[in-house]
This record gives structure tokens, C-alpha cells and sequence, in this order.
């Protein structure tokens, strides 16, 4: 009886043990690069000018903490994962590329992670209509595409 629950205190360990984030520098880098960039987007924005926007590119090995990092710097801003309401607000939205990386289902995993139903059976200029529609409306700044590699596999 006693060892179940010395197993148990274990696991329970072993649970807290993973759910801890260890903040390394390559971390510590993409905070301040992302910060960087929001304080402008934001300052450009709000002056209704245009400027050209630039992204962030996280290179590393499989496994190196990519998209922990990524979601650990984006969970602050994480609206609803469906924000079903118009003009809900949506500054960060993040998907998964999907495989195959076409055109279409890449407009088409945008749209629900902006909160739409997938709409696989619509054409790709039809999606993609709506995903800058609804990039404008939800007043969305990033968009966390991850494993991006897919993107450059041949359609
Ligand atoms: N800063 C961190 N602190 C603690 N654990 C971490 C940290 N970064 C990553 N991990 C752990 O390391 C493992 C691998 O991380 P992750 O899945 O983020 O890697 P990845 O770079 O996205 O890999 P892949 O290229 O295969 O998608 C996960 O179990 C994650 O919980
Ligand atoms: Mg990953």
C-alpha cells in the first residue's frame, strides 16, 4: 500500500517536473525580438501608417524547444482558441502547418485557428479572401505558423 502511494507521489513529481519551463537565453533573444517588434507594429498602427511588417524565423534542432518557447511567449496573449464573437479581438494566432501544405489547407487551418469552421470544400483564392478579412478584423499582428518547414514541400 505504501509503495502505490510512493508511486504515485512519483508520477505526481515527475508531472510538475514537466510542466516547468527553464528560461535559457535563445529564449530570452526571441522575447526581446518579438517585444521589439510589437512595440512598433502597435506604434505604427496606431498612427494608421503603413509599414512593411517583418517576421521571426526559430531555426533549431527537433526536440531544441521551438514550439515550447513559442507558446510560452505567446500564452499571455492567447485569446479564445475559437473566437466565435465578430471583431473579438485576436492580436496572436497560432496553427500547426498542416500536411500537405498546399495553399488551401494552409488558408484553410488560418481560418479556423482565426475561429472559423475548416473549409476545405471553397477555393484557395475564396479562403484566402477571408483570411485577410478576418486578419484585419480581428486586428491579429502575428501569426505563429508551426513546423513551417512543411510550407516549403512541393504542393
Ligand atoms: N525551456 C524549457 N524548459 C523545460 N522544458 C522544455 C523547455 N523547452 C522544451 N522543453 C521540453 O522539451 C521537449 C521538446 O520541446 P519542443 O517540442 O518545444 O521542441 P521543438 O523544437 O518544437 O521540437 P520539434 O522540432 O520536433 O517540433 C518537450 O517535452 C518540452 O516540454
Ligand atoms: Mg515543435
Amino acid at each position: 500500500m505504501t509503495g502505490h502511494l510512493e508511486i504515485q507521489d512519483v508520477d505526481i513529481r515527475l508531472a510538475r517536473l514537466r510542466a516547468r519551463f527553464i528560461t535559457h537565453q535563445p529564449y530570452r533573444n526571441l522575447q526581446e525580438q518579438f517585444d521589439r517588434l510589437l512595440r512598433r507594429r502597435r506604434a505604427v498602427l496606431s498612427l494608421g501608417t503603413y509599414t512593411e511588417a517583418k517576421g521571426i524565423a526559430l531555426v533549431g534542432a527537433s526536440g531544441s524547444g521551438k514550439t515550447t518557447a513559442v507558446n510560452r511567449l505567446i500564452g499571455k496573449f492567447a485569446g479564445p482558441a475559437a473566437p466565435q464573437e465578430r471583431n473579438a479581438i485576436a492580436e496572436i494566432i497560432s496553427l500547426q502547418v498542416p500536411s500537405p501544405a498546399t495553399l488551401k489547407y494552409v488558408g484553410s487551418s488560418m481560418l479556423h485557428a482565426l475561429g472559423y469552421p475548416l473549409e476545405r470544400d471553397k477555393p484557395a483564392a475564396f479562403i484566402w479572401d477571408q483570411v485577410r478579412h478576418l486578419l484585419k478584423e480581428r486586428r491579429t499582428l502575428f501569426v505563429h505558423l508551426d513546423e513551417a518547414q512543411d510550407l516549403s514541400s512541393p504542393t
